[in-house]
């Protein structure tokens, strides 16, 4: 480590909010793989360069599974509060290996585009009726909270009955208002939920995933019913929070850069780059992936020892030099597609990537389309960021059009 570069502090700060904290070019140019103390005393490895950053998630030298002691992303930020059950992105190889095939099967490009009908119908749903109560308008509880946990209802099967009840759970789990108490307990319903609409479902299955995870566990190849539950749950999980940041983060970058909006609306047929950047200019996930080490490895040339603590920052690795062609600190709506870190690399790579982009794509366009006018009803500046949650984005949007 270089002398003149004190070790990284984490949560580091932000100049802006739309770009990770500078400090991480300083560390990707001089310490691309340091040392740090999380705030509960726990000391890790933050890896910064995209090279290794990839490196590192390929290597199946460093395990996810974290039995031995809670990982250190816990002690900083807001978590969700949510303790799954076992899933996939606590699970190693052979038993990752098992599930992940049950779930990716079931979220291929061609699967999910047989969704996106449904999808732009519930984008058209919650359009009309901002349109019907504003301006002004929320867009994270009008918007962005409620569209991708529809979606997810559809992809999960969830009874249109049950789901008023099940978006109740998930937006308490989301508000930043709510207390622990309030979280846990919104989990736990929700879990009980998820574990009775299983056995339903393994009696009377459906077209859906819950039924084809429940199907797995009764004549399939799947060992036990706590990977059908907590699959199902991460399911739920990881892709609502993320998907939700990810359409507020994406609605205010394009507001404040009318240049790179004007280009697309202009050539429509630019959206799948523009969403394409969008994920790589904003890693949501924001401190990175938790690894820990099973043996002594090398990462980018620093020795790391087994049972050592790795943080994999996919913030930094986006705005690496070696990423994409061109300035990775700008927005540039018609860049080549890059082969960003955002939806991470490897064996745990997002199973919900394709989905994540039809929903990015039909909620940009919608709106943009709905409200030509749409703009901020309040000062970028004063926007309530997300820097203290696992998962970054914005807490409200206000918007008028
Ligand atoms: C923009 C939205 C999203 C982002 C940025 C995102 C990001 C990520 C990242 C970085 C990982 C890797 C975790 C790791 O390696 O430890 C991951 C895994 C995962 N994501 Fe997403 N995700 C998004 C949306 C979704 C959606 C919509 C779903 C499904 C409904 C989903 C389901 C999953 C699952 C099941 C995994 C675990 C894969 C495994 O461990 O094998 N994600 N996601």
């Amino acid at each position: 480590m270089t002398a003149e570069l004190s070790p990284p502090q984490l949560p580091m700060q932000r100049d802006c909010p739309l770009h990770p904290p500078p400090d991480y070019q300083r560390l990707r140019a001089q310490s691309p793989v340091s040392r740090f103390t999380w705030p509960n005393g726990v000391q890790a490895w933050l890896v910064t360069r995209y090279a290794d950053v990839r490196a590192a998630l390929g290597d199946r030298r460093l395990s996810v599974h974290r039995t031995a002691s809670p990982p250190p992303s816990l002690a900083l930020g807001r978590a969700s509060g949510v303790m799954l059950p076992r899933s996939l992105v606590g699970m190693d190889p052979p038993e990752h290996t098992l599930w992940r095939r049950l779930i990716i099967r079931e979220m291929t490009a061609r699967r999910m585009a047989r969704l996106r009908p449904r999808i732009e119908e519930i984008v058209d749903e919650h359009l009309e009726r901002m349109a019907r109560t504003g301006p002004p308008a929320d867009l994270v509880p009008a918007f962005a909270l409620p569209v991708p946990s529809l979606v997810i209802c559809e992809l999960l099967g969830i009874p249109p009955a049950d789901r008023a009840e099940f978006q109740r759970h998930t937006e308490v789990i989301s508000a930043v208002d709510s207390a622990a108490g309030q979280v846990q307990a919104a989990s736990s319903a929700l879990m009980g939920y998820i574990g009775e609409l299983i056995a339903a479902k393994r009696r009377a299955p459906g077209d859906d995933i819950l039924s084809h995870l429940a199907q797995a566990t009764v004549d399939g190849p799947a060992p036990d019913s706590d990977g059908a539950l907590g699959n199902g749950m991460l399911l739920l999980i990881a892709g609502h929070e993320t998907t939700a940041n990810m359409i507020a983060l994406r609605v205010v970058t394009l507001l404040e850069y009318p240049d790179q909006r004007r280009l697309v609306r202009e050539d429509p047929a630019l959206i799948d780059r523009a969403v394409e950047e969008l994920l790589r200019f904003h890693a949501v996930i924001q401190y990175g992936l938790v690894r820990r080490a099973t043996e002594d490895l090398s990462i980018g040339g620093q020795q790391v020892q087994a049972g050592d603590w790795v943080v994999c920052s996919l913030a930094s690795a986006n705005r690496d030099l070696a990423s994409c062609a061109g300035d990775p600190a700008e927005f540039r709506a018609g860049r080549e597609p890059a082969s960003h870190t955002s939806f991470g690399y490897g064996i745990h790579q997002c199973a919900g990537q394709h989905l994540a982009r039809l929903e990015l794509r039909a909620a940009l366009s919608g709106l943009f389309r709905r409200f030509p006018g749409l703009r901020l009803a309040e000062p970028s500046g004063q926007l309530p960021f997300r820097t203290d949650m696992f998962v970054y984005g914005l807490h409200r949007v206000p918007l008028c059009w």
